[in-house]
């Protein structure tokens, strides 16, 4: 299989923690018989400093072109002050929009061994397993007209049908593959457009009887998720509750540094973790790669149906944390605190090490 992948690593820790992903795609790819050929280019404040524009219209043509993107993350202190379109998050915005990426999957999972790592209680965490399917490419977040002035700012909240319809639809299709229920998230008890997205998505529903399905309200799903977030499975939601949504969900699985997250539309794929650019820590080499390292082994699964280099990406992992191994961000005293590349080691020395024990038949997960 020849795969052709463009990288962006962009701003901040995102070169870090791609370079950590790559490697393990690397190896994974070459144990799967699969050829990738890996290009890169800039994204974000990086590409901005070197081309005056967060995103120039050569990557996103490159991007057309590729099987699939390995985005790192954008953003910064010193493009803050930038006009809208120049910001960095602007080429985020505007990759998604133009590679008509508009399911975005962000799964909540709990590593057993970084049970003790949220804020969360363990009793409350056990055998969670949410995924969040966030709308992407429509409410606020491209709604027109937009604007400020020194005395008023506006957006635009809107969906039309065919948006709510078509994410409805894959929300019920992976219900089926699951366990078969979904919660809409939605604030129709104040928003019109809320309204509209819950009576699309009961029509959408009535094609799918076997599925059951929940509205809940977006302060309630809030609380809920920290309450008792064992009573999810699928939350289907609009692209602003959704990335309110899924930083609370982050605490499930012990840190913003665990969530990854695939992009998907009818022709392209994206794949990023779901953190942003910590510059903080950009450059000490103290980022935590895994959510990048588990963007890869989405990629495997959703664009290239590779379950099993998936499965033992995730397996590699969950082994290094029972091992002990932390970055800072999931750090407790008792564990060993390792740096963004000895992580990526010793996922990959377990990813081969699992890989061979398998070929063997020694192990089977
Ligand atoms: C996310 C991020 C982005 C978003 C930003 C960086 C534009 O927060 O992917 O969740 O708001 O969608
Ligand atoms: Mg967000």
């Amino acid at each position: 299989m020849n795969l052709k992948i463009t990288l962006l690593p962009g701003d901040g820790i995102g070169p870090e923690v791609t370079e950590a992903a790559v490697a393990v795609l690397k190896t994974a790819a070459e144990k799967f018989n699969a050829n990738i050929r890996l290009t890169e280019a800039l994204i974000g404040g990086s590409s901005y400093e070197k081309y005056g524009v967060p995103l120039t219209d050569e990557v996103l043509s490159q991007c057309y072109d590729s099987d699939a993107v390995i985005l790192g993350a954008v953003g910064g202190w010193q493009w803050e002050n930038l006009p809208h379109n120049l910001k960095p998050e602007a080429a985020l915005l505007k990759l998604r929009k133009a590679l008509g990426l508009f399911i975005n999957i962000r799964p909540a999972k709990v590593y057993s061994p970084l049970l003790d790592a949220s804020s969360l209680k363990p009793e409350v965490l056990k055998d969670t397993d949410i995924l969040i399917l966030r709308e992407l490419t429509g409410d606020v977040y491209f709604g027109e007209p937009r604007g400020y002035t020194d005395d008023e700012g506006w957006n635009t909240m809107t969906y039309t049908r065919e948006e709510v319809e078509r994410i409805a639809r894959y929300a019920f299709e992976l219900a089926k593959k699951r366990s078969g229920k979904v919660t809409s998230v939605d604030k129709a008890n104040v928003l019109e457009t809320s309204q509209f997205w819950r009576k699309v998505v009961h029509e959408i529903h009535q094609d799918y009887s076997e599925i059951e399905l929940n509205d809940m309200y977006v302060d309630n799903a809030a609380m809920q998720i920290v309450r008792d977030p064992k009573q999810f499975d699928i939350i289907l939601t609009q692209n602003l509750f959704g990335d309110i949504l899924s930083d609370i969900a982050a605490m499930i699985t012990g840190s913003l540094g665990m969530l990854p997250s695939a992009s998907l539309g009818k022709d392209y794929a994206l794949y990023e973790p779901v953190h942003g650019s910590a510059p903080d820590i950009a450059g000490k080499n103290k980022a935590n790669p895994l959510a990048a390292i588990e963007s890869v082994a989405m990629m495997f699964s959703y664009s290239f149906q590779m379950d099993k280099a998936a499965e033992i990406i995730e397996a590699a992992i969950d082994k290094t944390l029972q091992q002990g191994y932390r970055t800072a961000d999931i750090y407790f005293p008792g564990n060993i605190l390792v740096s963004t590349t000895e992580m990526k080691d010793i996922v990959l020395e377990n990813f081969n090490r699992i890989y061979d024990e398998q070929a063997l038949g020694v192990f089977t997960l």
